[in-house]
């Protein structure tokens, strides 16, 4: 596949096919993953590949915890509800997806599931747990290289023909994470990225994301023209 193919092509799937991934070709995709760039090259990521029985137990764990109320216990910050912009953009995606897959809004039951498919990392037969390196955890550019490899990971998969949604939703239960996956005690866990081959007849696989045009999000400084 070419780049822009890769890039334009790509969104996130969140309904898959049962048939499972070859271990070689997750490795494949995690090898173009690893040349990701880092902070002075540290390269802090793991991936953590998760299948099988102990897949279905941090599915329930999970899913058990967050409908009994137990609080989050994500490992990463989190900062309060949207607002503005932001709150425009992310209802704009939800308003996409509940539309595709014909969800209400007054549709409570309905909605509901929806969170739950989401806390059982859409029932992908692969979920990639990211962590990083304790010690390098005091620098805002772990995160930052983090969220490189996973762009990486996901555009990757994508031109092998397997479908991703990174999440927080299916890693909401910190220590059923650990437990399950076996999280190293020296390792944080950033994100989960759930991975298999997409469902094309998943209605909310069709949604196209929008973006901002380039004359929102860059400004442009010494080229003349007046610039901005
Ligand atoms: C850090 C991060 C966390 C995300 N968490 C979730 C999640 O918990 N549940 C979900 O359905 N999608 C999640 N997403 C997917 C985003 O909703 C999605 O990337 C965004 O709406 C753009 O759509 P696209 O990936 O299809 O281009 C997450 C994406 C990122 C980068």
């Amino acid at each position: 596949m070419e780049y822009d193919q890769v890039v334009l092509g790509r969104r996130s799937i969140r309904g898959y096919r049962p048939d499972p991934v070859p271990r070689a070709l997750i490795e494949e995709v995690i090898a173009l993953a690893l040349r990701a760039p880092s902070s002075m090259n540290t390269q802090p990521w793991h991936f953590y590949v998760v299948g099988g029985e102990p897949l279905e137990r941090i599915r329930r764990g999970n899913t058990e915890r967050m409908v009994a109320g137990v609080p989050q216990s994500r490992e990463f910050r989190t900062g309060g509800a949207f607002a503005g912009p932001h709150r425009e953009r992310q209802v704009g995606v939800a308003k996409q997806l509940f539309g595709a897959m014909g969800i209400a809004r007054d549709d409570a039951a309905a909605r509901q599931d929806w969170v739950l498919r989401g806390f059982r990392q859409f029932d992908a037969p692969v979920c990639v747990i990211v962590a990083f390196d304790r010690d390098l955890a005091d620098s805002d550019d772990t995160v930052f290289d983090c969220g490189a490899a996973a762009t990486a990971f996901v555009q990757a998969a994508w031109s092998r023909g397997l479908g991703t949604v990174i999440n927080s939703q299916g890693i909401m239960q910190s220590p059923v994470v650990r437990e399950h996956a076996g999280i190293a005690d020296d390792h944080v866990i950033m994100k989960s990225i759930a991975l298999g081959w997409p469902d094309e007849d998943f209605p909310a696989n069709a949604v196209v994301s929008e973006r901002r045009p380039v004359s929102d999000a860059a400004v442009f400084v010494g080229f003349g023209d007046g610039d901005a």
